[in-house]
């Protein structure tokens, strides 16, 4: 794998099994899934883990005995469907393969889109661009780099990330396009993944639409407890460090046990020069972690309606508020009326700056919601 990371908490991307900690009840499932050709979709709160979990088992197939090669792609930065196309055929050159001439074979079916290799000037990695003028022409163009990895001697899977983005898209029936297609195919598993769960779950769970009951939905929570301890206290002994128990549990309340809070947190404490972190280092870390983000959360409050803000500081103070339209808590943060409360709700939960976590509404953003906490709580 690659080189060892100057610090093990790593807070973006995959860097091999030693610095991902458990999921091997998902990884399995997934594994599974794939390797039994169903396709799966993965759902959970932001910054839960979902792309570490994705490349962590794209690790694990293409490590196998007999490997099954992963076409990831991202799709948050595209705009429409011919990035998504584009996309895939340039992950498609970049797959490993010991076929014969794969990239003549690969563009002569294409050549119909008349396909341009380019080489980022950077990294040398090859992207493919295709001439997409029409919805025909970008039907024609997935079918066909689905039927020459169907051709292909090896097993594959397709990963697409942050598979909400579809909806935004400004071309009509998509959807209704992707699924046509993938369905033709059914020896190529698709894994779907995302964060917007009032967007992902109703694609796949509304009987009028197109993806409907096409794979099977899996939830990504927070990583067991117990595991998680292990995993923290190995990482810094293993750097010379020892983290006492009583912090790590401190850890986990305050970044309410979500992935990449808890990374960060670890990251800039190994990140220290102490070798014992105690529980004093750790109120330094969360005290930098609030003030060095300030600019940017004092802007929110200039961003925001200011009845809006208000009930983000009540639900902040709170911690997390089950019932936020009774009257206990409108009079105790001064909301005026259950009907302004519910109408400041819905925004903020359509701008995804809460969410609801089994009945219970909470500021999305751990370190907002705790900056929120420490600058309005005593006041
Ligand atoms: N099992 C794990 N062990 C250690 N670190 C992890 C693990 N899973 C994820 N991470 C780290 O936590 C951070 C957030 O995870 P990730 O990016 O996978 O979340 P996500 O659900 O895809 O987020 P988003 O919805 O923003 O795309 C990343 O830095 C990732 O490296
Ligand atoms: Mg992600």
């Amino acid at each position: 794998m690659k080189n060892k990371p100057a610090n093990p908490f790593i807070t973006v991307g995959y860097l091999g099994p030693e610095y991902f900690c458990d999921r091997r009840e998902e990884t399995d499932r997934l594994l599974k899934a794939i390797i039994s050709k169903r396709n799966v979709t993965l759902i959970s709160l932001r910054r839960m883990g979902k792309t570490g979990l994705l490349k962590h088992t794209k690790y694990l197939l293409e490590k196998q005995k007999k490997p099954v090669q992963v076409l990831y792609l991202d799709l948050l930065p595209g705009m429409n469907s011919k990035d998504l196309l584009n996309g895939l055929s340039s992950a498609l050159l970049r797959l490993k393969n010991n076929e014969k001439n794969f990239i003549e074979k690969a563009l002569g079916l294409l050549s119909n889109l008349r396909p341009k290799i380019s080489y980022d000037a950077l990294t040398g990695q090859p992207s493919l661009e295709l001439k997409l003028e029409s919805a025909n022409d970008i039907q024609y163009g997935f079918d066909n780099l689905l039927h020459i990895l169907s051709e292909l001697k090896q097993d594959y899977v397709i990963m697409l990330d942050e598979f909400q983005q579809i909806s935004n898209y400004p071309e009509k029936n998509i959807e209704h396009m992707l699924r046509t297609v993938i369905q033709t195919y059914p020896q190529i598993p698709f894994v779907f993944s995302g964060s917007s769960r009032h967007m992902l779950e109703p694609m796949f769970k509304a009987a009028n639409r197109p993806f409907y009951q096409s794979s099977e939905l899996m939830y990504i929570d927070k990583i067991e407890e117990t595991e998680y301890r292990n995993f923290i206290s190995a990482l810094f002994l293993a750097g010379g460090k020892k983290i006492e128990s009583q912090c790590i549990s401190e850890i986990f309340r305050w970044t309410r046990l979500h992935t990449f809070y808890v990374q960060y947190v670890c990251n800039l404490l190994f990140e220290k020069k102490e070798k014992v972190i105690d529980m004093s280092l750790l109120k330094e870390v969360f005290f930098q972690i609030i003030s060095s983000s300030e600019p940017l959360f004092t802007n929110y409050r200039n961003l925001l309606p200011s009845h809006q803000f208000q009930l983000l500081q009540a639900i902040a103070i709170e911690g997390e508020v089950s019932q936020p339209t009774s009257s206990k808590f409108i009079s105790t943060h001064n909301l005026t009326t259950a009907s302004s409360v519910s109408t400041s709700l819905k925004a903020l939960n359509e701008k995804e700056m809460i969410t609801n976590d089994q009945g219970r509404w909470l500021v999305y953003d751990v370190f907002f919601s705790r900056w929120l906490e420490y600058r309005y709580g005593n006041l």
